[in-house]
C-alpha cells in the first residue's frame, strides 16, 4: 500500500500541477488566437502513468475488504479527484486520512482538535466532508446588545472539545486571553504606557489625517475583544482566530462579530485595497519564521487601501533582533512612521531575553 501511496500523492501533486496549466492558459489572453498549451512531454507521460495508477486504485478500493485495512479513506479519494487539495495537506498523511476517516451522511466524528492541528500545519483550505458537524442544542435567541456581558452562556458552546467545560473556568484558567470579561472591559480604552494606542486616539490620528476607517482585519483577534470595540464605534471588523483548546471562534460569534477560522500562513480572503485598517496582536511575535512574516506584512500590504493603516500592537522580539532584522523589515513597505513605541518586555521570559514590545502604527503611501 505505501507505493500505492505514494502515486496517489504524486497524483495529487500532478492534478496540481495541471491546473496551473489550464490556469496560466486561460489568463493568457491575446486578439491572436491562443498560442497552443505546452505541457511537456515527460510530464504528459508522468500523468498517464498516474492516471493509470489513480484509476487502478480507485477501482481497487471498494473491495478494500480482502486486505487488513484501507488506507486511504474513500472520501479523500473522492474529494481529491473533484479539487486538489493544498500540498501542506499531504505533508500530514496521518491527520490527514483521520480527518477524513468518517460516515459519510453522518454526523461527523467529535475531532475538531484534528481539524486545528491540521489548520495550524498549513493545510488550509481543509477537504470538504460530507457529514452533520454538531452544534450547541441551546441556539441563541436575542440580539448580543452588549459585547461584554458579565458572562456568557455556557450553554452556547460544545465544551467536549476544551479541557475547560465552563467559562468560569476558562476566565480563571487562562487569564488574559480574552474570557475574562472584567479584564477585557477596559482594553483598548485606557492608556497605561506608551505602547498602548487606546481607539478614541487611534480614531483622532486618522480624522485629522483626513482618512476614514470603517474595516479593518484584526489578525490572531483571540475572543474579539478589538472587533467589540470597534462596533461601539460603526467600524467593521473581522477578526482571524485560531481555537488552541480555547473556544475563540465560538465567542467571538456569540459577540455578534464576524471570526475566520484561518491560520497566519494563509493569504488574507480579501481583495487589494479593501480595508481601511490591519492589527496584528501578541499571535504576530519572533516566533513566526522570518521569510513568513515578510509574506504576512506583504499581504497586509495587498489588502490595505492606499491611506491605510498598519497597526503592530505589541509586537515583541528581542531588542537587538527588533534593531537589526525586524525594524528593516518593516521600513521596506515604505509606510509613514506616525507611532513607533519600543519598550521592555518586563515578565520573566522576556527579562531573561532581553525582549523588547514595539507598538508601531504605519501609514500606507496612498500612491506608489
Ligand atoms: C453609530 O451609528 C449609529 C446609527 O447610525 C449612530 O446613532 C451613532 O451615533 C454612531 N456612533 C458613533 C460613535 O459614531
Ligand atoms: C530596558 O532593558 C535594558 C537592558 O536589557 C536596560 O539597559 C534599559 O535601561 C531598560 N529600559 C528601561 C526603559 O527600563
Amino acid at each position: 500500500m505505501g507505493l500505492l501511496n505514494l502515486l496517489l500523492l504524486m497524483a495529487m501533486v500532478a492534478t496540481n500541477i495541471l491546473s496551473l496549466y489550464h490556469l496560466s492558459a486561460r489568463t493568457f489572453q491575446s486578439p491572436r488566437p491562443p498560442p497552443p498549451l505546452q505541457v511537456p512531454d515527460h510530464l504528459l507521460q508522468q500523468l498517464q502513468t498516474i492516471r493509470a495508477a489513480i484509476n487502478h486504485l480507485t477501482r481497487q478500493q471498494p473491495s478494500a475488504s480482502s486486505q487488513s485495512k484501507p488506507t486511504i479513506p474513500s472520501d479523500l479519494l473522492l474529494f481529491s479527484r473533484l479539487s486538489p487539495i493544498a500540498s501542506s495537506c499531504h505533508n500530514h498523511p496521518d491527520l490527514l486520512h483521520k480527518y477524513m476517516t468518517y460516515t459519510p451522511y453522518s454526523p461527523c466524528p467529535p475531532d475538531s482538535d484534528v481539524a486545528e492541528s491540521l489548520i495550524l500545519r498549513g493545510c488550509h483550505p481543509l477537504p470538504r466532508r460530507r457529514c452533520f458537524s454538531k452544534t450547541p442544542s441551546k441556539p441563541p435567541s436575542s440580539l448580543p446588545h452588549n459585547p461584554f456581558p458579565s458572562s456568557f452562556s455556557d450553554s452556547n458552546i460544545i465544551w467536549a472539545q476544551y479541557s475547560c467545560k465552563s467559562f468560569s473556568c476558562l476566565a480563571k484558567q487562562t487569564p488574559n486571553l480574552g474570557f475574562d470579561i472584567s479584564a477585557e472591559i477596559s482594553k483598548f480604552m485606557t492608556y497605561k504606557t506608551e505602547l498602548d494606542l487606546p481607539i478614541p486616539q487611534l480614531l483622532q490620528i486618522s480624522k485629522s489625517a483626513n482618512s476614514v476607517i470603517r474595516l479593518g482585519i484584526d489578525i490572531g483577534g483571540n475572543t474579539g475583544t478589538f472587533a467589540a470595540r470597534m462596533k461601539h464605534y460603526n467600524v467593521t471588523i473581522i477578526t482571524t482566530t485560531m481555537n488552541f483548546n480555547l473556544p475563540n471562534n465560538e465567542v467571538v460569534a456569540i459577540r455578534g462579530l464576524v471570526p475566520l477560522h484561518m491560520p497566519l500562513q494563509q493569504r488574507l480572503p480579501v481583495f487589494d485595497g479593501v480595508v481601511d485598517l490591519v492589527r496584528c496582536g501578541r499571535a504576530v511575535n519572533r516566533w513566526i519564521p522570518l521569510k513568513m512574516m515578510e509574506f504576512m506584512f506583504y499581504d497586509v500590504d495587498r489588502v490595505l487601501r492606499g491611506g491605510g493603516y498598519f497597526w503592530l500592537d505589541h509586537f515583541f522580539s528581542k531588542g537587538v533582533d527588533l534593531d537589526k532584522i525586524y525594524g528593516p523589515l518593516i521600513w521596506k513597505l515604505g509606510y509613514k512612521k506616525v507611532k513607533w513605541a519600543v519598550g521592555n518586555k518586563t515578565d520573566s521570559g522576556g527579562l531573561k531575553n532581553r525582549q523588547v514590545y514595539l507598538t508601531a502604527l504605519l501609514q500606507k503611501p496612498v500612491s506608489r
